[in-house]
């Protein structure tokens, strides 16, 4: 049997830090008490000068890479979960695909909210287990800040930009072992953005007010606390696992209440807890592949180690997955590893310029042959 085992990590915030006080100098009737006290956020980045999510993705995509040392052709699909597109097609993961230079790779967005992520690793654990892809990038990417309404103190402050992601590629070892996704729409309603699909758009309507995200926190919060110890207790069953052999639970980082309230669920000391909500706010479908990111980096990843990702979000939607760490933490990068990933970009993007002014070309003889049969 095939497991997908993570074999490169990396992550990219926006520079643009925004502490809770930002917001009462903006007029907002808030304090960095009250936002700090109940959710546990101190601060969060987001983007600058209309910076695209597949930017941020591209960046988190080829730190991935370094880390893996694998080439971009190495790739065989791309999943970026977003909710937060650059545009409503094609898919953010096309350009994404075509910034790295991954030329065999298929590409596509996946949109479950802030459950996003660990459903896309579920997706792309199915295709590696399946023998129908080797190797995948796994993207979790998002920027809310874009469909913040600055005068609704209960959502604003909450959320922040970024992107985090991971290479998986096909072991005989574990790997990722159980997985369980799910999803309830009659909650639909209570977290959602309107404008900018079908609905808000036909009849020539576009989005108006609707592009705001709105939130009914309080019955999500009530809703998650309980979601969270549920579909991690359903994989680490599922695995043959106890809650003992947990050693690292990385849930999706909206408000640190939530996480104190799952981990106590399910009985997990503190230690055995990840959370970064503090420094990064809710980046929805970024938060887990960040929060991996950091957990890795503070040396709290080990091989061997038993690990339970739980997500929920938008939809309303949730997942959960246990995965055995399998890959050394290389203590650093090969010199030549970031010179040749940066090589390999310039040369996509020349065969991008290629491609383009090619089918330019192309088209033009097209218009002429047809002028002159008319
Ligand atoms: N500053 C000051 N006061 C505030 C603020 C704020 N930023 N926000 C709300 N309040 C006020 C409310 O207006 C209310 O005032 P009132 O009593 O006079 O009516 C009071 O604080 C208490 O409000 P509650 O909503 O009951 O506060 P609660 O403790 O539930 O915290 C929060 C609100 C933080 C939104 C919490 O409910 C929560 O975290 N819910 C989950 C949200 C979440 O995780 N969403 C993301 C899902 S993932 C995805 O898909 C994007």
């Amino acid at each position: 049997m095939k497991f997908a085992q993570i074999v490169g990590w990396g992550m990219h915030v926006p520079d643009k830090v925004i502490g809770n006080d930002a917001f009462v100098q903006m007029g907002l009737d808030t304090s960095h008490e009250w936002i700090a006290s109940r959710t546990g956020i101190h601060e969060r980045r987001f983007v600058e000068n209309g910076q695209p999510v597949s930017d941020l993705a591209v960046k988190a995509a080829q730190q991935a890479l370094q880390v893996a040392d694998a080439h971009p052709s190495d790739i065989d699909l791309v999943i970026l979960a977003t909710c937060t597109p650059d545009q409503v097609m094609p898919s953010s993961a096309s350009f994404v695909q075509h910034r790295l230079g991954a030329t065999k790779a298929g590409a596509f967005d996946l949109n479950a909210a802030c459950a996003g992520f660990v459903y896309a690793l579920s997706t792309a654990a199915a295709q590696i287990e399946s023998g129908r892809a080797e190797t995948v990038m796994v993207i979790g990417a998002d920027e809310l800040s874009t469909h913040l309404n600055w005068q609704d103190r209960t959502t604003c402050v909450l959320f922040g930009d970024g992107a985090g992601a991971v290479l998986l590629r096909a072991s005989d070892e574990p790997g990722i072992m159980a997985s369980t996704t799910g999803s309830d729409g009659s909650g639909a309603g209570l977290l959602e953005i309107r404008g900018g699909g079908t609905l808000a758009n036909s009849n020539g309507h576009a989005s108006n007010g609707n592009a705001f995200l709105t939130m009914k926190g309080p019955q999500i919060f009530r809703w998650a606390t309980q979601k969270l110890g549920e579909a991690a207790t359903k994989v680490i069953e599922e695995s043959d696992l106890t809650v003992d052999q947990v050693d690292l639970f990385v849930p999706h980082q909206a408000n640190l209440r939530i996480i104190d309230a799952a981990a106590r669920r399910l009985g997990l000391p503190e230690e055995k807890v990840f959370s970064n909500v503090d420094t990064y706010g809710n980046t929805s479908a970024a938060s887990i592949p960040i929060a991996l990111c950091e957990a890795i980096s503070q040396d709290r990843v080990h091989v061997g180690d038993n690990m339970i990702l739980t997500s929920f979000g938008s939809g309303l939607s949730w997942a959960a997955l246990v995965i055995r760490w399998g890959t050394p933490i290389p203590s650093s990068v090969p010199r030549w590893t970031p010179i040749r990933l940066s090589l390999e970009t310039r040369v996509a993007a020349v065969r991008s310029a290629f491609k383009k002014s090619q089918r330019a070309v192309r088209a033009t003889i097209g218009e002429r042959l047809n002028k002159d049969g008319d």
